[in-house]
């Protein structure tokens, strides 16, 4: 059987994780892999997390299955945290194996009971298209945003977007954008929402980056207000980077509605499609994240630390853009942009051209992390990027 498989293609962004290690030139700046860097160039583990931990390893008194659903404590406490506690919606969740777990569970849902579409901005984060295609969902496309003039384009995702027909799912990124880092003023997410209304559409909301973007609250109040209008929306959450626990595939998916009896509908089937898929979903994340949002004092301090790192990743962009001058046409709005990304618009040939010559890395998109920079070395980079 395996004979006739034929070998896949690495991952382009894991695959760049090797080549950097294996780079020996000490001054390599890694702007590739999607995870949170300080300024030592490491992805620490949250202080409150650890506490987390201890306390659960001294309570813990069994390891037996949790449910397919997840632990209900935990998504009482992330809806909380996402939707808001005074939000006037229905929201019936399940807890998944990290964001990208809720985005394929919310597609299979999708293919079960809607149009078997979804609609994507360009450019967006690669493994969303991925994960679609593999569920079996049909694929449009609405421009998103411009890389050479770096300017969102509301106006063309609008008119795409009235293409669509009613029951098509439309992705959108609650804030802090993968890859472009371009929010949506409040006002776009208005137009989006009348366009979603007046069509039929399903909204999937894929909140991976809270408390790194606009503020804790900031970051998804698009959302909210979207979720509160439409009928019913899927809301996919990942824990990875709001609390540091990326290796423990932590997230949720959200089905919300104004009926309580289409939000159950709804996640009975997440159930009966999550019991057929993983059957369970890993339980160490959760219970650290429900250990923190249900403690004061460690909610306090992993804000308070959540704080900061947005605190440095916006002092970056500031000075980053600042740096790059007006290297591009519009190379200053990377200091507006929010969380850890922006697309720079490079060829792949000054991509190679900067990684070979220079040990700087990123994906030939010209996506970099921001946080992989370090406040000491932006001038130096940024005076790379503007020699090219
Ligand atoms: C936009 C976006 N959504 C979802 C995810 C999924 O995160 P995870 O599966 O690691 O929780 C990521 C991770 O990079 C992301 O960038």
């Amino acid at each position: 059987m395996f004979e006739r498989l034929s070998r896949q293609p690495d991952d382009p962004l894991l695959a760049l994780i090797g080549i950097f290690k294996a780079d020996p030139r000490p001054d390599k700046v890694d702007l590739g892999v999607g995870v949170y860097r300080d300024e030592a160039g490491n992805s620490p583990i949250f202080r409150a997390v650890k506490a987390a931990e201890r306390s659960i390893w001294e309570s813990q008194s069994s390891k037996a299955y949790v449910a397919p659903e997840g632990d209900q404590a935990f998504l009482d406490l992330l809806w909380s945290m996402v939707g808001g506690t005074a939000s006037p919606v229905h929201a019936a969740g399940v807890q998944t194996p990290g964001g990208s777990g809720a985005l394929r569970l919310a597609a299979d849902l999708i293919r079960q009971a809607g149009t078997g579409k979804i609609w994507l901005g360009l450019p967006s984060w690669p493994n969303h298209a991925g994960i679609f295609a593999a569920a079996g969902l049909e694929i449009e496309t609405y421009p998103y945003f411009d890389v050479s003039s770096q300017t969102l384009q509301i106006d063309s995702m609008l008119e795409a977007l009235q293409r669509a027909q009613a029951g098509d799912a439309v992705l959108l990124h609650a804030s802090c954008h993968n890859p472009t880092g371009a929010p949506l003023s409040a006002e776009d997410w208005t137009r989006i929402t009348a366009v979603i209304t007046a069509r039929g559409l399903v909204p999937l909301i894929d909140s991976a980056y809270q408390g790194f973007g606009a503020g804790f609250d900031g970051d998804v109040v698009g959302l909210r207000a979207m979720v509160a209008a439409v009928p019913e929306a899927l809301v996919a959450v990942s824990c990875s980077k709001s609390f540091g626990l990326y290796r423990e595939r932590t997230g949720a998916l959200f089905a919300t509605a104004s009926a309580e009896a289409a939000a159950a509908t709804a996640r009975s089937n997440l159930v009966a499609i999550a019991r057929t898929s993983y059957s369970m979903p890993p339980d160490h994340g959760s219970a650290i994240v429900k250990t923190i949002l249900g403690t004061p004092e460690l909610y306090d301090d992993w804000r308070s630390e959540l704080d900061s790192m947005r605190e440095r990743l916006t002092a970056l962009r500031h000075s980053f853009a600042a740096a790059l001058g007006e290297r591009w046409s519009n190379s200053i709005a990377i200091g507006r942009q929010e969380g850890m990304f922006s697309v720079l618009p490079l060829t792949p040939a000054e991509v190679m051209s900067l990684r070979e010559k220079h040990a700087v890395y990123m994906p030939t998109s010209g996506r970099i992390n921001i946080a992989g920079l370090k406040l000491a070395d932006v001038t130096r980079v940024a005076g790379l990027f503007r020699a090219l």
